[in-house]
């Protein structure tokens, strides 16, 4: 996915130009080939030697330099997968906005083919100018994208809009920037993480769930271009990107979510951990320790999927099963018995599967006795080869 890709970075004379030596690093651990530009007012701020040693590449701003002259500005420009200007000052906006190419950075993005993402990061004043805004909003109007500034204090000690957005979203748009739409048009709901089901007001049942699956899912969905609505239970994971997002902890919380956003879905993907069963009575204060044992009464908890497969209409339904034993038979069980397109099979016993890992192991089921099995890799790759699965149905349930 990241894996080869390449970026041209461009930094721009800001006080924020030592937060692009953060993002060269996070996009170097991703396996992307950095190329960096510095204005001649960048390197008031940060050394090029910092960018050198970060990305592992010669660090070019000299328009005319001899020792780099076969990477000329054109070659710089067909470099990038992305151009990424971070952060971008006024003045960069303006000479973009306006066709100037005075230097090797305003030359490179005037000549660049490739998607161009621009992080704004200056005093809000001047981020709020209506020229600036002008200057942005013309920039859209021809394709350039921008990650806005978050609010906070500044380095000029104000507190307005102006911060250089976080690493992560501007990462985030890089690699959504390279990934091809083939979702545009999907409405996908994915659900995602365990249930907690409450016995006492401090005391509940839950599950080992993480939710890195459903939420890979939801990341790479969004990713590709579908709209995704994210119906996430308790997750210590950071929330995806661009999608709507919906928190919820019991089971019956989930199932209400689900039918309430259920109408114009193209897709559900159920990859949550739901509790089949909830304690009988939530009692309303802390349940005390007495002498013996303590039984709780649980009662069923509706099943979701099972209701959705019910009543599909033209929805592609996706389920997940996780198996200590016997793993196709009972995948298959469910898949046919609640009425799914596909069900994602994964062995409890196997390394590197199920609930915390960072990768999975699946296999892929569907009605007409297909099995695709899919070997050991990343959760994010595991929700790509489960969305190529899903657009193939929506496409053919289109048709
Ligand atoms: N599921 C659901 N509602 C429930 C229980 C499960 O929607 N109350 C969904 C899960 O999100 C998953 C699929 O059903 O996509 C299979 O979940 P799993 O717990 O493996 O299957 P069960 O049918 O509950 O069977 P069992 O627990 O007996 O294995």
């Amino acid at each position: 996915m990241t894996e080869g890709k390449r970026v041209v970075l461009g930094v721009t004379g800001g006080i924020a130009a030592y937060k692009a030596a953060e993002l060269t690093r996070a996009l170097v651990k991703k396996g992307v080939s950095v190329k960096v530009i510095m204005t001649g007012h960048a390197k008031e701020f940060i050394s090029p030697l910092t960018f050198q040693v970060l990305s592992g590449n010669p660090v070019f701003s000299d328009m005319f330099s001899q020792e780099h002259y076969d990477m000329n500005h054109i070659s710089l420009a067909e470099y990038g997968d992305v151009m990424v200007v971070a952060p971008a000052t006024a003045n960069i906006i303006g000479k973009m906005a306006t066709g100037i190419a005075d230097d090797l950075l305003s030359t490179v993005l005037l000549a660049a083919k490739a998607p161009i993402i621009v992080c704004p990061a200056m005093n809000d004043n001047m981020y709020t100018h209506g020229v600036v805004q002008e200057n942005i909003a013309r920039l859209k109007k021809h394709g350039v994208q921008f990650v806005a500034p978050g609010y906070g204090e500044l380095a000029c000690k104000t507190e307005g809009v102006g911060r250089l957005a976080d690493i992560d979203d501007i990462v985030e748009a890089i690699e959504s920037a390279w990934t091809d739409k083939d979702l545009r048009g999907e409405r996908i709901l994915i659900t995602a993480g365990p249930t907690r089901e409450p016995f006492d007001p401090v005391r509940f049942i839950t599950n080992y769930s993480s939710g890195k699956m459903g939420y890979a899912l939801a990341t790479m969905a969004g990713r590709r271009g579908a709209e995704v609505i994210l119906i996430s239970g308790p997750s210590s994971l950071p929330v995806p990107r661009g999608i709507t997002f919906i928190s919820v902890a019991s089971a019956l919380e989930m199932r209400d979510a689900v039918m309430t956003h259920l109408e114009g879905t193209t897709a559900i993907i159920k990859a949550a951990a739901v509790a089949d069963y909830r304690p009988a009575v939530l009692s309303e204060s802390k349940i005390k320790k007495k002498k013996g044992p303590l039984t709780l009464h649980l009662e069923r908890n509706p099943d979701i999927i099972a209701e959705i497969g019910a009543k599909k209409e033209n929805r592609v339904l996706v389920g997940f099963a996780m198996e200590s034993e016997d793993l196709v038979e009972n995948a298959r069980a469910k898949l046919l018995g609640k009425n799914m397109d596909l069900i994602v099979a994964n062995d409890l016993h196997q390394s590197g599967a199920g609930f915390q890992y960072d990768t999975n192991i699946i296999k892929i089921l569907d009605p007409q006795g297909g099995v695709e099995e899919v070997p050991l890799m990343d959760k994010m790759d595991i929700a790509n080869r489960i969305l190529d699965r899903v657009k193939i149905l929506t496409n053919a349930k289109r048709s």
